[in-house]
């Protein structure tokens, strides 16, 4: 049977092309004659009862902004069945029969364990700029956060090669390679060190001696941040190579600004899709694209596999450094 009111949240840390999706939810639900709420700040506002009935015009101006309309948290009460029973409460005293989560693997896990519980239906979008969903290689936000990094790297470069330095470049993944090895390999970086891979700072450091011996006048290190400081790295290499070396670490600028067309069309796909799949009746499925697909992957699938970096990007990585 078809469901008369639904929601969304966007939970965990934002990604461009949150509110694309948010919105494809929002306008697709009430294109099908289905009520549609907000929950503001993530599960936060779902324990809280911070939840807001939408209208199409509620999602206006917001597909070429960042960030979320909606509000997004990290929420430690929702961590508990608890939480998750009040959270749902909330839900089902307003008639909300399905729930689209749009967030990282930390929120479908929540969003996992709510299905779990309450047998709340809901269907999961990744927004996450860490490419890190098991099942997919696409999550909404990598694509603009990689054109962010990789406009940063064309600056450093051009004060890199005028200065003859090495700078590394400490990028977003606390626990994935993925974003530093997709932005490092389209900015041409020498070097990209990620959590997934061990490195040798002595064997760099006289690969990057040698290379400036012989008339390099830069060298682009990418370092995503699970994979160790670049300013305690940058620290080593230039003390093992003499070369003027500098840091820049990039930070929360990457999970800012515009999405691109790529990010703004993909969320909005999945945003129809998870709209029209959750009406529909079906639960504990995520949806993305893959090899270009849109591919629904089972929830706790995807939550309880863990994605590995893909080894033939780590090998080109290497042959174009
Ligand atoms: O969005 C995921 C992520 O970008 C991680 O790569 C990063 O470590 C983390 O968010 C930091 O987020 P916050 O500062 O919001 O906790």
């Amino acid at each position: 049977m078809l469901k008369k009111a639904i929601a969304v949240v966007t939970s965990g840390g934002d990604s461009p092309g949150m509110n694309a999706a948010a919105r494809a939810v929002v306008r697709t639900a009430i294109y099908e004659g289905v009520d549609v709420y907000g929950i503001h700040n993530g599960y936060s506002g779902m324990v809280h009862d911070d939840i807001e009935k939408l209208t199409t015009r509620s999602v206006s101006d917001l597909i070429q902004r960042g960030g979320t309309f909606l509000g997004t948290a990290r929420s430690k009460s929702f961590m508990t069945p608890e939480g998750r029973k009040t959270a749902f409460e909330n839900l089902r005293k307003r008639g909300i029969e399905g729930l689209v989560i749009i967030g990282g693997d930390g929120s479908l896990t929540g969003g996992s364990l709510l299905s779990k519980e309450t047998g709340m239906p809901i269907v999961g979008l990744p927004g996450t700029i860490d490419n890190d969903v098991w099942g997919m290689d696409y999550t909404i936000g990598c694509d603009t956060a990689c054109n962010t990094i990789v406009d940063a790297i064309n600056k450093l470069r051009d004060t890199a090669s005028a200065h003859r330095r090495i700078i590394l470049v400490e990028v977003m993944g606390r626990h994935s390679g993925w974003l530093a090895m997709m932005s490092g390999i389209a900015g041409g970086a020498e070097y990209i060190l990620v959590p997934e891979v061990a490195y040798d700072l002595e064997e760099i450091s006289c690969e990057l001696k040698e290379m400036y011996e012989a008339g390099k006048r830069y060298s682009i290190i990418v370092v995503a941040e699970g994979a160790g400081s670049a300013v305690e790295i940058g620290k080593i290499i230039r003390e093992k190579t003499e070369i003027d070396t500098r840091v820049s670490v990039l930070g929360h600028i990457q999970r800012g600004g515009s999405p691109t067309v790529e990010d703004r069309i993909k969320a909005s796909m999945l945003g129809e899709k998870a709209a029209l799949a959750i009406i529909s009746g079906v639960s504990d499925v995520v949806y993305s694209f893959n090899e270009g697909q849109v591919v629904g992957v089972n929830l706790f699938e995807a939550v309880n596999n863990t994605k590995t970096l893909d080894p033939e990007l780590v090998r080109l990585s290497r042959v174009l450094a």
